[in-house]
């Protein structure tokens, strides 16, 4: 009896090849999933990736709070098509401190997973305000409502706490200065060096142009550091995992 002969027995035979299939998948999945469980850290660590600083916290809050999810995705596949487009592919590590993830599931606007940088904060509030002024055939709702909306840090130390519950490593001294940091990252003449400090990289300035400290201030900072804490150009990928 040929071995294909004996492999009719199985598949003229249900309930064998459905518990030959059980048997197989079992052992696939338990090569596949079991190591994951004796690993400490499934994300490849990659220098560079920190928690947000308390205004981009607050920023990604107003993000989440808008819906802005519901039509831009934060995931570039590696893909040449979207590379070019967007630039690196994303890495887990650049959404590891995100509770919830913004990866999203669908793209009637651009994925923005690497917006930061691309344009001026000018850019953004004109975009905000009117998206049609600067792309007229553009199907984004207005947002101008966030520059009149001045925002205060009061709740902004207890979300950082709720951030750490589930991981994010926020240091009791982060979580102390979270008020200081938060006000001082608009305000390029305060003295913002142990925000730095603490959020290497951390960009510091006015970023409504306009006077006191609104949601559109928190939800540029926000947009302006998107996908720019790792160094693409010395940005090696570990082989080994
Ligand atoms: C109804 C869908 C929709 C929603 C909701 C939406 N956008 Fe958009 N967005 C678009 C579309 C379409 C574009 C492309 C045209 C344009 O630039 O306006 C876009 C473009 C953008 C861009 C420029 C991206 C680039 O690379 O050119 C940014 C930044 C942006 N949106 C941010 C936001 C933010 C922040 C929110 C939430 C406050 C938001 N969007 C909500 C549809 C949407």
């Amino acid at each position: 009896m040929s071995l294909l002969d004996r492999h009719t027995i199985l598949e003229k035979n249900a309930t064998l090849l459905l518990a030959g299939s059980f048997v197989v998948v079992t052992i696939g999945g338990l090569v596949e999933i079991a190591p994951l469980f004796y690993l400490e850290n499934v994300i490849e660590e990659v220098e560079g990736v920190r928690p947000y600083s308390p205004l981009e916290l607050t920023g990604r809050e107003i993000y989440i709070r808008e819906g802005c999810y519901v039509c831009h995705s934060q995931m570039i596949r590696p893909m040449r098509d979207e590379v070019e487009r967007y630039g690196h592919y994303s890495l887990a590590a650049e959404s590891m401190y995100d509770h919830p993830f913004q990866w999203g599931s669908k793209r009637t606007g651009p994925d923005l997973a690497r917006v930061g940088g691309r344009y001026s904060d000018a850019w953004h509030v004109q975009h905000l305000t009117d998206p049609q002024s600067v792309v007229p055939e553009s199907v984004m709702p207005p947002y101008g409502f966030l520059a009149t909306r001045l925002i205060e840090p009061t709740y902004v130390a207890d979300l950082m706490e709720t951030h750490a519950m589930v991981g994010v490593p926020y240091t009791e001294e982060m979580i102390a200065e979270a008020r200081a940091d938060f006000t001082v990252q608009v305000d390029p003449f305060g003295d913002w060096d142990a925000l730095v400090e603490r959020y290497p990289g951390a960009q510091v300035r006015d970023f409504d142009g306009a006077p006191g400290i609104s949601e559109m201030d928190a939800l540029i900072a926000y947009l302006q550091m998107l996908g720019t804490l790792v160094d693409f150009s010395t940005f090696v990928p570990d082989a080994s995992r």
